[in-house]
């Protein structure tokens, strides 16, 4: 039917170099599409004879003291507890998505679709982590916690601006990426089952990262003076908020171990197995995100350079203990 009025939404936009981006994640998103039981877990099971968690991460090797049956139970719990802080941010991730995606109902359509594409892939990505949890469960001693809860922790997050949520969904899927790339591929020793896992994750969190950098200076360019200082308020509040989440999970993990190793440890190794933990997960949930160079590279053009030093006092206490 002819009208008279304006080009459709997606017409309008289709040449636009952002639209062409987010039509490129479209497409690499359909063509990489994964399911979880028929391309993932295809019938199988964790290995419990080797590592999840890959020695770049989890810096169990500096507890010089345990041994390799001992090292490798305790890669199992962070392994696990890997998998649990995945669907814990991604409950947030997800919602915050589909928040931003209300900006482009009644404009850019491909936009929209690679948005809504990314909601579904994160509510699989939450189905998957769950199913891991319990399949980890199945070779490991009762007792293990996970305790924050995802629910609580999305409400708080997602009470925090926009800008703020954004610029820690970035950080968090540029990290994933890089623990895939660093650490867990190049790691032999691994569970297969458990590697496979993050590969398929990986190749869904390229496209992520590509769709928070676009929506993060979309909502930036929104934003007044004020917002933004606000914003940059938020981020610091929930760097906050992810470092006690860490400090939660770590003296939970290492009470678990020491109370399953099944031998005693003294008050020395004991304070050393909590040390380590809160270390590593600083170090996988904050400081290799906030290194990577990609997230350096937006915040530093986003922020200004007043407000980066309020972000680096905020950092500067975790990296000089897990850095
Ligand atoms: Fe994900
Ligand atoms: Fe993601």
């Amino acid at each position: 039917m002819e009208t008279t009025l304006a080009p459709t939404a997606s017409r309008q936009h289709a040449d636009t170099p952002t639209t062409a981006r987010y039509a490129r994640c479209i497409e690499v998103s359909k063509r990489i599409r994964w399911e979880i039981e028929r391309d993932v877990i295809r019938d199988r099971r964790f290995d419990f004879g080797r590592k999840f968690m890959p020695d770049g991460l989890s810096k169990i090797e500096e507890l010089a003291f345990l041994a390799p049956a001992e090292k490798r139970f305790l890669s199992h719990i962070q392994g696990r507890t890997y998998a649990n802080m995945f669907a814990l941010v991604e409950r947030f991730i997800g919602a915050k998505i589909l928040e931003m995606s209300e900006g482009h109902w009644l404009g850019d359509q491909v936009a929209l679709e690679a948005l809504v594409r990314m909601t579904d892939e994160e509510l699989k990505h939450q189905e998957l982590f769950r199913r891991l949890d319990r399949m980890a469960a199945t070779g490991m001693p009762d007792g293990y916690e996970f305790k924050p809860q995802p629910n609580d922790v999305a409400a708080a997050v997602l009470s925090k601006s926009s800008w703020a949520v954004l610029g820690l969904t970035l950080d968090i899927e540029l990290f994933s990426q890089a623990h895939y790339r660093s650490s867990i591929e190049p790691d032999a020793e691994l569970s297969e089952l458990w590697k496979d896992v993050f590969l398929f994750h990986w190749k869904e969190e390229s496209q992520h990262a590509i769709l928070d950098e676009l929506e993060w200076r979309r909502e930036h360019a929104r934003l007044s003076a004020a917002e933004r200082e606000q914003g940059v308020s938020d981020l610091v509040d929930l760097v906050g908020a992810v470092d006690g989440i860490c400090a939660m999970q770590a003296s939970a993990d290492a009470a678990y171990f020491v109370a399953n190793a099944g031998r005693s440890f003294t008050a020395a190794e004991t304070a050393a197995i909590d040390d380590l933990m809160l270390k590593a997960y600083r170090w996988q949930y904050i400081v290799t995100g906030v290194r990577e160079p990609r997230f350096a590279d937006v915040i530093r053009e986003l922020a200004t350079p007043a407000q980066m030093d309020r972000i680096g006092a905020a950092l500067a206490p975790i990296l000089a203990h897990a850095g």
